[in-house]
């Protein structure tokens, strides 16, 4: 079955709902999502959203919000960029408020104009202002947002669809670069559909399940970065993949987030004979900027030869963690740890990718009618290393610019009258060992995970990359010749991405953020984003 819209939304998270409820009113729009709408990473977050609502609240400034994220980047944030984000701030929470997001208000009265918005604090920020609805903000907002979608009569909201591969007219043969459709796997059916649509926006979310250990969810694969790659768009600082310091270790349930909000309330970092050590690493302590306090945790386990550190928040009112952080009380309790009597064991996980589609200011990419928003997408927000909760307002922010742009050109378009082959399964038969695909999804977690991790070094570096080119090479065969499955399309990305990751690592002769090279461990006094350039270009 093929499809016509306005408008393709491939992603249903903060992003790609921000975006189709910004056009809806006056386009027609499909909206994908790869497994059920609410399974992307935007379900997750836990500490909130960022923004300066209210300055006469306190004495935060929307040029303290531009300050905390630059330094956080390690200066390498395009600050046009910071200061547009942190200025739409107000507007983008606003949005959410009215869309229906319940964020968690004072309990005290407060005065006629000032919030009523409990704010958190986290590392890197000088003040609280991170909106959160109780330890489940990300919850919360997903979950707003697709039931505004699901109301409005002009979205299609298609779950199971995996998209594979953009359709431009250079890839038809035809004149200039500009996106008409994409295949798409429809996974209940294993048929391959087709998308024809004049406006694409790329809303794919991070690429962090290239590690073998991640806090992301399944979907996270980096496909719209590697399929914006491959149509011929540029992309930038993908060495920069942030890991979170906190995430839960334990057999049972490895890679649960433990919010930066809990260090925020004073949770203390402990080595396993209970003595504290960020005070050796940095004078912000516990809330330093999460690349430092993540390279500190994995210098004391390789140290100490330890499997984890903990994370300490048992000192606090127990009334308080339970109102605060119910779902991390919650989730700790099932596996035998009480927070508020215990430190709780916690090592890094892939978190963030702080790089990908290179857009402009209205979320345009190098391709006509091509957009991308949310994680996939390179701003200049983040830097060298993204600053707490500020992504999930680079996703509402952008959502809303993006949309904007769309609607602006959506009546100049012309009806064109192209006609797109349907996805060719002529040549291929169906996939007759299928451990080539899980022993090599193995091979690349682990290799990117013991390479290309929180500390590098050229050796590493050229390891990997020798291993991700063998790797490409037997699994383009396989693509070529087997039916493809959700599986294979997105091996086939995450070797892309993670190709992209180790040549933009070795592009970038210095350590700044999120990227620490043993052999380069000074920071240049000047430098810019990395950025590649596709093959066909
Ligand atoms: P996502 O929410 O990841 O959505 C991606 C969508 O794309 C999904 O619908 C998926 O199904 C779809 N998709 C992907 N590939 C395909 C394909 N090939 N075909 C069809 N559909 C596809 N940020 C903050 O600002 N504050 C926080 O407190 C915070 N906490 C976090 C906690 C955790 C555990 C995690 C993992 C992240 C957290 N982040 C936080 C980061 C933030 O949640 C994400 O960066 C953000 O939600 C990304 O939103 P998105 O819309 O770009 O992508
Ligand atoms: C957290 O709650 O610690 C995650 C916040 C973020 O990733 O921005």
């Amino acid at each position: 079955m093929n499809h016509t819209a306005d408008v393709l939304v491939i992603g249903s998270g903060a992003a790609g709902l921000t975006l189709a409820l910004g056009i809806a009113d006056k386009a027609k729009v499909i909206v994908l999502s790869k497994e059920n709408a609410c399974a992307g990473s935007t379900n997750y977050a836990q500490g909130g959203i960022a923004g300066v609502y209210n300055i006469k609240d306190d004495d935060d400034s929307i040029a303290a919000h531009v300050k905390d994220t630059c330094i956080a980047g390690g200066f390498l944030c395009d600050e046009k960029t910071v200061d547009y984000v942190a200025k739409n701030a107000h507007d983008a929470i606003q949005w959410l408020i009215d869309a229906g997001v319940p964020f968690d208000t004072k309990e005290e009265a407060v005065g006629e104009d000032q919030s009523p918005y409990h704010l958190h604090r986290e590392g890197g920020h000088s003040h609280r202002r991170i909106f959160h609805a109780e330890d489940h903000t990300g919850k919360s907002i997903q979950e707003t947002l697709v039931e505004r979608a699901k109301e409005h009569k002009n979205i299609t909201l298609l779950e199971g669809y995996n998209a594979i591969d953009l359709i431009t007219t250079r890839k038809l043969g035809l004149v200039g670069n500009k996106v008409v459709g994409a295949y798409v796997l429809n996974t209940k059916t294993n048929h391959v559909e087709t998308i024809k649509a004049n406006f694409i926006a790329l809303c794919t979310g991070g690429a962090s399940k290239v590690y073998q250990y991640t806090c992301n969810p399944e979907v996270s694969s980096g496909d719209g970065i590697a399929m914006a790659y491959r149509a011929g768009c540029r992309v930038a600082n993908m060495e920069f993949n942030q890991f979170h310091p906190t995430t839960l270790y334990c057999d049972a349930d490895r890679n649960f987030l433990l919010t930066e909000a809990l260090r925020g309330e004073g949770a203390q970092l402990k080595r396993p004979d209970g003595t504290r050590f960020m005070k050796d690493y940095d004078e912000r302590l516990e809330l330093a900027p999460r690349d430092i306090v993540a390279r500190a945790i994995d210098h004391e386990m390789k140290r100490l030869g330890a499997d984890c550190m903990y994370l300490d928040i048992s000192f606090k009112d127990e009334e308080f963690l339970k109102k605060h952080f119910p779902t991390i009380y919650e989730r700790c309790l099932k596996v035998g740890i009480d927070i508020t009597k215990q430190p709780i064991p916690v090592v890094p996980a892939a978190h963030f990718s702080c790089g990908g589609i290179m857009v402009d200011s209205k979320a345009r990419t190098d391709i006509q009618g091509l957009y991308a928003v949310g994680e996939c997408a390179y701003t200049g927000l983040h830097g060298a290393n993204r600053l707490a909760s500020n992504s999930l307002l680079e996703c509402v922010v952008y959502g809303k610019a993006a949309a904007q742009n769309i609607l602006k050109h959506l009546e100049d378009e012309e009806e064109q009258e192209i006609t797109i082959p349907d996805w060719d399964e002529s040549q291929v038969t169906n996939s007759d060992e299928e451990v080539i695909i899980t022993h090599n999804w193995h091979e690349l977690r682990l290799t990117m995970w013991d390479y290309v991790g929180i500390v590098r070094t050229n050796k590493r570096l050229e390891r990997a990359m020798h291993r991700i080119e063998m790797l490409k090479k037997e699994v383009n065969e396989y693509y070529s010749n087997f039916r493809v499955s959700r599986n294979l399309l997105e091996l086939r990305n995450l070797l892309d991405v993670a190709e992209i990751i180790v040549k933009s690592a070795m592009m970038r002769k210095e350590s700044r953020g999120l990227h620490y090279n043993i052999d380069y461990p000074d920071t240049l006094e000047k430098s810019g984003p990395t950025i590649l350039m596709p093959k066909s270009n």
